[in-house]
C-alpha cells in the first residue's frame, strides 16, 4: 500500500473526520471555552459546549450568545442545544448554520433534573415518539451540511425505556452519530452505566456512529467499553474533571497515529499545579474579568488535587483566591515533585447521587402521543437549568 495515503480518521461524524474516537460531554457550568481549550491542548476528538437552550439562542440573550463564541483554536466548532419545541429548535439550528458558528450540533435529550422532567423536557421527552422524532427530523433537515447528533439517556426508569425506538428514529431522522449516556432518568448519575445497552443500541442503529457514554474513568475503561459494546467512539465526562490530561491518555490508547503522539503524562503535583493554573488563565480570559475566573476555578479544586498531598488549609485558600497572583502564591507553596498517588487521585468524581423517582408530567406515561395539555406544559419545560 502507498505510503502517502492519509491514514484513515478513527471516527467520522457526517464530513468531521477526527484523529481519535473521543468527544468531551457536554457539561453545563464546565465545558465552557476555557475547559475545552485545556481539554484539547492535551488530545485530540470533539470536544462539545456547555448545554444552550434553544429559546436563548433564538432571543439572542446576551449570555448565550457569549457562551456559544469559540476561541479561533477551536476546531471543529461544536455546540449543543436543548429544546422542546421543534419550530424553536429548528430555528436555534438555523441560525447556527446560516451565520456559519457551528461545525457540529448536538441535541440534548438526557437531562434528568426533576424541574425539566417535570414538564416532559429532558430525559422524558423521547417518550413521545411524535415531538421526538418532529424535533429531530426539523433539526437535521435545518442543519444541512452541519453533522447533527443526538445525546440520550436509556430512558426514564427501567419500565420505560426509549433509548432503541429514539436511536432508530434519530437515524431515520439524517442524524450523524447517536450517543447513550447508559442510566435511565431515575437513576440519575447512581449506579454503574449498564455498557450491555450501548451493545444493544450499536446492533440497533447501523447505519451511524454509535457513541458510548458512562463511567469512563482512564483510558483502559474507554477501550474496554469500545471492545465491549462495539461502539465507534465514547464521550467522557465527570473522568475528565480535575484531569484534562485524560484526553491525552484517550488519544494514545484510540487515537489513530498522529492523535498517539506525546509521552504520557507524568502527572506530579507540580504538572497538576501548572494544569490547573493554566484552567484558571483561560477561565480569566473567558470571562474578561479576574475575580470572575478566579472565582469559577474554586469548584475545580476538589477534583484537581484529589489524592494528592495538598493539606485542608491550602485547599481552603485556594477556593478563596481572587486573583491569579494570589493562586500562584498559593501554588507555590506545593511540592511540585510529590509523585502522581495512584489509585487515591483515580476513580469517581463529580456528580453521583441516588435513584429518584422521575418528576413526570400527570399521566405522562399512559400515551406515547402528546395531548393538548401536555403541549402546553412542555413549552415551560425550556428553563435554564443544569443540563444532563
Ligand atoms: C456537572 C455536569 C453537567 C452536565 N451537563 C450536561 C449538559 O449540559 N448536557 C448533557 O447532555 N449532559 C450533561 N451532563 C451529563 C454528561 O454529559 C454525561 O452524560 C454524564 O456525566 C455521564 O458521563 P460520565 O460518566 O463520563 O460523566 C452533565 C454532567 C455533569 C456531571
Amino acid at each position: 500500500m502507498s505510503s502517502t495515503l492519509a491514514p484513515a480518521p478513527a471516527l467520522r461524524i457526517g464530513p468531521i473526520a477526527l484523529d481519535a474516537p473521543v468527544v468531551l460531554a457536554p457539561m453545563a457550568g464546565i465545558t465552557n471555552t476555557a475547559f475545552r481549550r485545556l481539554c484539547r491542548e492535551y488530545g485530540a476528538g470533539l470536544y462539545v459546549s456547555e448545554m444552550i437552550t434553544t429559546r436563548a439562542l433564538v432571543e439572542r440573550n446576551a449570555t448565550t450568545m457569549r457562551l456559544i463564541t469559540h476561541h479561533e483554536s477551536e476546531k471543529p466548532r461544536s455546540i449543543q442545544l436543548y429544546g422542546v419545541d421543534p419550530a424553536t429548535t429548528e430555528a436555534a439550528v438555523r441560525l447556527l448554520v446560516e451565520e456559519d458558528r457551528a461545525d457540529h450540533i448536538d441535541l440534548n435529550f438526557g437531562c434528568p433534573v426533576p424541574k425539566v422532567t417535570r414538564k416532559g423536557g429532558g430525559a422524558a421527552l423521547p417518550w413521545k415518539l411524535g415531538l421526538f422524532r418532529d424535533i429531530v427530523t426539523r433539526a437535521a433537515r435545518a442543519a444541512g451540511d452541519v453533522p447533527l447528533t443526538v445525546k440520550m439517556r436509556k430512558g426514564i426508569d427501567g419500565d420505560h425505556l426509549t433509548y432503541l425506538d429514539a436511536g432508530r428514529i434519530a437515524e431515520d431522522a439524517g442524524v450523524a452519530a447517536v450517543a447513550l449516556h447508559a442510566r435511565t432518568a431515575a437513576e440519575f448519575y447512581s449506579g454503574t452505566a449498564d455498557w450491555e445497552a450501548i451493545a444493544r443500541l450499536k446492533q440497533a442503529v447501523t447505519s451511524v456512529p454509535v457513541l458510548g457514554n458512562g463511567d469512563i474513568w482512564s483510558a483502559d475503561d474507554a477501550v474496554r467499553m469500545m471492545a465491549e459494546t462495539g461502539c465507534d467512539g465514547v464521550v467522557v465526562g465527570r473522568g475528565c474533571l480535575g484531569r484534562p490530561w485524560l484526553f491525552g491518555d484517550l488519544a494514545r490508547a484510540l487515537g489513530g497515529p498522529s492523535a498517539a503522539a506525546g509521552d504520557p503524562v507524568d502527572a506530579t503535583l507540580g504538572f497538576v499545579a501548572r494544569a490547573f493554573r493554566r484552567h484558571a488563565e483561560l477561565l480569566v480570559e473567558f470571562f474578561d474579568d479576574e475575580g470572575r475566573g478566579c472565582r469559577d476555578i474554586r469548584k475545580h479544586v476538589a477534583w484537581y488535587f484529589k489524592g494528592y498531598p495538598v493539606g485542608g488549609e491550602t485547599r481552603a485558600m485556594l477556593a478563596t483566591a481572587s486573583s491569579l497572583a494570589e493562586i500562584d502564591e498559593i501554588l507555590a507553596t506545593l511540592d511540585p515533585s510529590a509523585p502522581y498517588p495512584g489509585q487515591a487521585a483515580e476513580g469517581q468524581r463529580g456528580r453521583a447521587g441516588t435513584p429518584k423517582r422521575p418528576a413526570l408530567p400527570d399521566r405522562w406515561l399512559e400515551s406515547r402521543d402528546l395531548d393538548a395539555a401536555e403541549t402546553t406544559a412542555i413549552a415551560d419545560a425550556e428553563l435554564d437549568h443544569s443540563g444532563g
